[in-house]
């Protein structure tokens, strides 16, 4: 296995992936691995930050050099399938348990270089109730206990390792399998519509009553679910 190696652990960092890009500037190899017990500034996407308690979750960037396009699904798929049978995803990023977010995938890539940090968040050990009333809404753990955290880190680096290689169809597949979004009604800034699975380049494909089929950009797109 390449992922996972140098790994270098932290008891505290700002965010793990700002340490990792540091590092990929410097010329880090293709997997190297930074986990923390805790972040004090640990970012989501669209400018969010990621919050966990300490010691309860899975902080983890991995250095990616020339990895496949689009990023974000070949990891949200090994996220997936660590996460275990029940998982599913929800475009572009989230890992869902029964309809709780128990992970978040941050992908940052800078134009030019030939490097990625696939940044992960998951709440393996997270004692639900110290997160604060909103997020405690919408949040989910897969209830193991802290020790399991290295193992689960291991275990998604080598599902990891399987999906930057799997050809394009079996990541499909695989994505349409765990799709949280098939079939269900969403609404975005500009329009709504009928999930209907992603395309190749990772954008969502929506049936629209008046537009037909449409692809939208995650960069773009600010999804809101209509439950
Ligand atoms: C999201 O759901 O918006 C993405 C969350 C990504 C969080 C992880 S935690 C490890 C890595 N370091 C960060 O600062 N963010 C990612």
């Amino acid at each position: 296995m390449t992922l996972g190696r140098p790994h270098l652990h932290l008891a505290t960092v700002g965010s793990t992936n700002d340490r990792a890009r540091e590092l990929a500037l410097a010329g880090a190899p293709h997997g190297t691995t930074i986990t923390a017990s805790e972040q004090t500034a640990g970012r989501g996407r669209r400018g969010r930050t990621w919050v966990a308690p300490a010691g309860q979750a899975l902080l983890l960037s991995v250095v990616l050099r020339d990895a496949p396009k689009p990023l974000t699904i070949r990891v949200a798929v090994a996220a997936a399938r660590a996460c275990g049978e029940r998982a599913q995803i929800k475009w572009p990023n989230d890992i869902l348990i029964d309809g709780r977010k128990v992970a978040g995938i941050l992908c940052e890539q800078h134009p030019g270089e030939d490097w990625t940090i696939a940044g992960i968040g998951v709440n393996v050990a997270v004692d639900i109730d110290e997160f604060d009333p909103l997020l405690r809404e919408s949040a989910g753990t897969l209830g193991r206990i802290p020790t399991e955290i290295p193992a689960f880190g291991a275990e998604f680096l080598a599902e990891l390792e399987q999906t930057l290689t799997d050809p394009q169809d079996a990541i499909s597949k695989a994505w349409s399998s765990r799709d949280a979004l098939l079939g269900e009604a969403v609404e975005w800034q500009a329009g709504s519509g009928k999930a209907a699975g992603i395309n190749a380049n990772g954008h969502l494909l929506i049936d629209t009553p008046d537009a037909g089929r449409l692809a939208l950009d995650s960069g773009e797109v600010n999804l809101v679910r209509r439950v």
